[in-house]
């Protein structure tokens, strides 16, 4: 991966049991041509010796704020701004805490307020603590800043016999979450670039489906298509060319993208299907119906019963028949939920092999129809990011950008 040639990582190790899969990090990003400087907390040096980070590194491992020493040759603020990321791992509920509210007591906690860097926070601790409100609270305060991406925690059994997440991710996926945050700096200065998706075929499904039950009744849900249509426009900026696929919306054609309209699920999967073979990044924002009338009434269904029953059968669906291509597109899909987003999101990301999954509470006034919307995105490398409640033309802006930091970080 070319985005780490060069680059100069600060790797923060904290007081934890999985203290020592960071050895392995460090292997894993000198391999990949990063320069590494480890800083350890006092604790963390109860639990691996910093002798062990040092040969790996090739660097001397700084561990006291005020070393005589050390300050004579680079100090802790030209530490600070010397690295292009900042990853924590294994990050303690104590590291997080302190981060989130400006605390600077130890060399690790000063260099992260005193950076300009993007923090990569690879949180591991007991079960509890991390299900806790106030740890909860300061990994929210977190996200909301720029440039900081929250990598796991795993779940399983814990060192502690506890059983649930926790676990610090692996060292290769950390290393993948660390690619794209890179990727975000060598192109953070040119996302304003209207060309970074030049070349780049995008087909989008956008809006609902509609599966018809007799000449004059349906079955569909709430989907505007307002969603899908500002991914596309987003996409397009860009200098993509797009295709979308649309469901029956409201919505007036956008200019210059091109534009199929279907009806049903059915004739959404074969338009899909039609051109996926071209296609280099598919995105399905579309509510697709997951069930159609079994039978095709032709005629309009007469009242004359006091009860109607309709069997229905399920949709071919899309989004994991075109993942499981063989030469696949990048593919990302979304997942609307209206309880427990995550664990229904990140199944679907598992299950149907996605790149990356687009999660939304949906509610009477969440996520369908409206004009804003939240989005927390979960990637297939353990990799999350929550793109905070805004208008659905900026987050269609915010989830390209990600796309495209990915593609850079996959180079
Ligand atoms: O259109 P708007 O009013 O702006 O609302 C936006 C939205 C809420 C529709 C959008 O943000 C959203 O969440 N879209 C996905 C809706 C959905 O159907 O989610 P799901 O969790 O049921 O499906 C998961 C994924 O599988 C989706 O990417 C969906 O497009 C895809 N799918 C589902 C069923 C099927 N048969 N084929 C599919 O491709």
């Amino acid at each position: 991966m070319t985005v780490f040639k060069n680059k100069k990582i600060i790797l923060g190790v904290c007081g934890g049991i999985a203290a020592y899969k960071s050895a392995e990090l460090v292997r894993l990003l000198i391999k990949q041509g990063a320069q590494v400087q480890v800083v350890m907390t006092q604790a963390a040096l109860a639990f691996v010796g910093a002798l062990t980070f040092q040969a790996l590194s090739g660097r001397q491992v700084r561990s006291v704020l005020f070393d005589l020493d050390a300050e004579a040759g680079m100090g802790h603020i030209e530490l600070a701004r010397w690295a292009d990321l900042i990853l924590i791992a294994p990050a303690t509920a104590n590291s997080i805490a302190k981060i989130a509210h400006g605390m600077a007591d130890d060399l690790l906690s000063t260099l992260s307020l005193a950076s300009k860097a993007p923090l990569l926070i690879a949180p591991a601790m007991n079960q509890q603590m991390w299900h806790s409100e106030a740890t909860q609270k300061n990994i929210d305060i977190l996200l909301n800043r720029t440039g900081v991406l929250v990598c796991g925690p795993g779940e399983g059994e814990q060192a502690c016999g506890d059983i649930g997440a926790g676990r610090m991710k692996e060292p290769a996926q950390l290393l993948s979450c660390c690619a794209n945050l890179l990727a975000s700096i060598v192109t953070n200065n040119d996302l304003s670039d209207p060309h970074l998706l030049e070349g780049k075929r995008v087909l989008i499904t956008a809006g609902p489906t509609i599966e018809d039950i007799d000449p004059v009744r349906y079955v569909s849900n709430r989907s505007s298509g307002k969603m899908g249509y500002a991914i596309a426009q987003a996409a397009q900026q860009y200098g993509a060319e797009v295709l979308l696929i649309s469901g029956p919306v409201a919505l007036d054609a956008p200019d210059s993208i091109g534009l199929i309209r279907v009806r049903s699920a059915e004739q959404m999967h074969d338009a899909v299907f039609q051109v996926i073979d071209d296609i280099d990044i598919f995105i399905a924002t579309a509510a697709v119906a997951d069930y159609r009338p079994v039978k095709k009434v032709l005629n309009k269904i007469k009242k004359n019963t006091d009860t109607l029953t309709i069997e229905l059968v399920k949709n071919p669906n899309i989004l994991a028949d075109v993942a499981a291509l063989k030469d696949k597109p990048m593919t990302i899909g979304f997942a609307a939920e209206t309880n427990d987003l995550e664990k229904y999101a990140l199944d679907k990301l598992q299950r149907k092999n996605l790149d990356m999954i687009a999660a939304n509470k949906v509610g009477e006034s969440q996520g369908f129809e409206a004009d804003n919307n939240e989005l927390h995105l979960f990637w297939h490398n353990d990799g999350y990011k929550k793109l905070p409640y805004a208008s659905k033309k900026q987050l269609a802006r915010q989830l390209i950008d990600e796309i495209v930091l990915s593609l850079v970080a996959k180079d």
